[in-house]
C-alpha cells in the first residue's frame, strides 16, 4: 500500500481523496479492462467519458451508436451489456449504481470480478479482487505449484486472507499495478519490488516460471473471404447477427453479395481468442445499388468495423487507389 502511494497510475478514472470516486467511471474503466491492456482501453475511456459523461448520457444513447464506438476493444458482448446496463442502472436504480457485490452481479455484463472491483474501488467495500495479475503476483508470492487454472480457487483463498479490511479498492489497484509495472509476466523486476522479501517464488531463483500453466491447446486456423462490393464511392455493408462472432457489429459480407466479376484483393490474418482466421477479399464493382447500408468508402473509418473488417477495408480502399500491396497484413 506504501508503494502504490507513491508509484500508482494516474488513470482518468482513478481520484485522489479527498474527491470521491465516480461509480459510473469505475465501472465503465472496468468493463473495457476485462480482456483489455490499460493502454489499449485508455483512450476509449476518455472518448466515452467525455461523449457520456454520465449513466444516464449513455442509456440514452443508440446501441448502434455505442457499439459503433467500441469498435476495435473487441468482445462486442461487453458493448451490449455496457447498454443494457446502463439502461437498467438509470430505469430501476435511480442512475445509481448498487453498491454491493450481491446487487451488482444482478446487472448486465457483471460477474465476479467486476462486482468485486466495482464494491472495493467505487464504494470502499471490502471485495477480493482477482483479475489475472493479481493471480500471477499471488501466485508467485506463495510459489504456487498446482497450476492455472486447476489453482484459481487456491489464489481467490491466498488473495482474501491478503485483503484488508480497509482499503480494499486500493489494495486491489495496488496488486493490479504491481503485476503490470514490476511483477510482469515474463521478467519481473524482482529488485524494484516492495513484496521481494516475503516473495517465495524470488526465493526459488526463478520467478519468471510462476504461475506454472496447463498447457494450452493450439490455436485452430480458419479460412474465409469477404466481399467489398462497391458502388459510385460507396461500400456494402452488413450487419452481423446479435448471437456469435462479431455479434451487432457492422461488417462485410462473408457471401458473395451479387454476381461480379470479383477480383483478388489479398488476404488478411486476425487472430481471435478461439481460433486464427485469414480471410481474403475480393473486390467488385456493382453497376446499381440494391438495398443494404452502403457506406461511403472515402469515411470508412466511422463505421466502427471490428478490427478484422478494418484491416480488410483499407485493402478494398487502398485496392483501388493503385497502391501496391504486400499479399498480407499481420494482426
Ligand atoms: N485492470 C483492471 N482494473 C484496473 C484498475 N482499476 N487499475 C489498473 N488496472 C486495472
Amino acid at each position: 500500500m506504501r508503494w502504490f502511494a507513491v508509484d500508482k497510475r494516474r488513470l482518468p478514472w482513478r481520484t485522489e481523496p479527498p474527491a470521491a470516486p465516480d461509480p459510473y467511471r469505475v465501472w465503465l474503466s472496468e468493463i473495457m479492462l476485462q480482456q483489455t491492456t490499460v493502454p489499449h482501453a485508455r483512450p476509449y475511456f476518455e472518448a466515452f467519458a467525455r461523449r457520456w459523461p454520465t449513466v444516464e448520457a449513455l442509456a440514452a444513447a443508440p446501441e448502434e451508436e455505442v457499439m459503433a464506438a467500441w469498435a476495435g476493444l473487441g468482445y462486442y458482448a461487453r458493448a451490449r451489456n455496457l447498454v443494457g446496463c446502463a439502461r437498467k442502472v438509470a430505469r430501476e436504480h435511480g442512475g445509481r449504481f448498487p453498491d454491493t457485490e450481491e446487487a451488482l452481479r444482478k446487472l448486465p455484463g457483471i460477474g465476479r470480478y467486476t462486482a468485486a472491483a466495482i464494491a472495493a474501488i467505487a464504494f470502499g467495500r471490502r471485495a477480493v479482487v482477482v483479475d489475472s495479475n493479481v493471480e500471477r503476483v499471488v501466485s508467485r508470492l506463495f510459489a504456487m505449484e498446482t497450476p492455472l487454472p486447476a489453482s484459481r480457487d487456491e489464489i481467490y483463498r491466498l488473495a482474501d486472507r491478503l485483503t484488508p479490511a480497509h482499503g480494499a479498492g486500493d489494495f486491489a489497484q495496488a496488486m493490479m499495478d504491481l503485476g503490470s509495472a514490476i511483477c510482469t509476466p515474463r521478467s519481473p523486476d524482482c529488485p524494484r519490488c516492495p513484496l521481494r522479501a516475503h516473495c517465495l517464488a524470488f526465493a526459488t531463483g526463478a520467478p519468471e516460471t510462476y504461475p506454472r500453466k496447463t498447457a494450452k491447446k493450439a490455436r485452430p486456423r480458419r479460412e474465409g473471404t469477404a466481399y467489398w462490393l462497391e458502388h459510385d464511392g460507396h461500400v456494402l455493408l452488413v450487419r452481423r447477427p446479435e448471437k456469435g462472432l462479431l455479434g451487432g457489429m457492422l461488417a462485410l459480407p462473408e457471401a458473395a453479395p451479387a454476381e461480379a466479376d470479383w477480383a483478388e484483393a489479398g488476404a488478411v490474418d486476425h487472430v481471435f481468442t478461439h481460433f486464427a482466421l485469414t480471410m481474403r477479399l475480393l473486390c467488385a464493382d456493382a453497376p446499381t445499388r440494391d438495398e443494404g447500408i452502403w457506406w461511403p468508402v472515402e469515411r470508412i473509418e466511422e463505421a466502427g468495423l471490428p478490427t478484422l473488417f478494418a484491416k480488410l477495408a483499407r485493402r478494398g480502399r487502398e485496392r483501388r487507389s493503385g497502391l501496391a500491396l504486400p499479399v498480407r497484413e499481420n494482426a
